[in-house]
């Protein structure tokens, strides 16, 4: 056993609610929250502030050996980010981050990088830890794994839903092409693409509230009898 509890791994695609069920998750069993996107676009984000090419696995390799990464305590079960002292926040969700995030998670390089210090910030447990690879690379020992799948066109009905309770403009067409795209980056790439561990828990939430959803890993989570 781990010091602080188990690894509790959740994987899918984009838009699937993966950090909203995982805070919650960690919220109701008492562990820390971490997404492992929010690193990938954390890098992200520095390439395209300091011009470095999306392209160029050693440079963006060298970058993420410089920068001094820091995840201090948040709000809730989720740390926050912070990078050269910097705590990092809405400017990950924008739009031109998400391109060049699902961009440079297709180098092994970068995808090296993250995996380490992903594997450093779980291995004591006591962590649910979302991403696309966590259950098959990151934690191919998590003790439960969980696969979050939806359909493309609930997932994109639930983001239309979302950003306009945020009072901002959403074009259902425009956002299923845009999951559905990055679905396709996300898969079919070559290194670590998005996959079903053989040994996770398949839960479809297409037809599922978010509350059923979370009801459904805890009690995974508690037939395991651990804490
Ligand atoms: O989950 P999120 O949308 O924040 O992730 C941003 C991008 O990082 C995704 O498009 C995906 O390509 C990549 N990613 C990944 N492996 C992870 C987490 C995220 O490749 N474990």
């Amino acid at each position: 056993m781990r010091p602080d509890g188990i690894v509790i791994a959740i994987d899918g695609p984009a838009g699937v609610g993966k950090s909203t069920v995982g805070k919650l998750v960690a919220a109701r069993v008492g562990y820390r929250f971490i997404s492992t996107g929010k690193m990938y676009r954390a890098l992200a984000w520095q390439a395209l502030e300091t011009g470095v090419s999306l392209e160029d696995d050693a440079a963006l390799d060298g970058l993420a050996r410089a920068l001094r990464w820091a995840f201090p305590k948040g709000a809730g079960p989720e740390a926050d980010i912070s990078l050269n002292g910097r705590v990092l926040a809405l400017e990950l969700s924008e739009e031109s981050v998400s391109r060049a995030s699902s961009a440079i998670a297709r180098l092994a390089g970068v995808r090296l990088f993250m995996k380490d210090m992903q594997r450093q910030a779980g291995l004591s447990g006591g962590v649910v830890m979302e991403g696309r690879d966590i259950g098959t690379n990151v934690f191919p020992d998590a003790e439960l794994k969980v696969y979050l799948d939806a359909s493309p066109e609930a997932r994109a009905r639930r983001r239309v839903g979302q950003l306009k309770g945020q009072g901002m403009p959403a074009d259902y067409a425009e956002i299923l092409d845009f999951i559905i795209k990055r679905d396709a980056q996300d898969s079919g790439r070559a290194v670590n693409p998005l996959r079903k561990a053989d040994d996770a828990h398949y839960l479809d939430s297409t037809e599922l509230p978010r509350e059923k959803v979370v009801d459904a890993i805890v009690g995974l989570f508690e037939s395991l009898s651990v804490k």
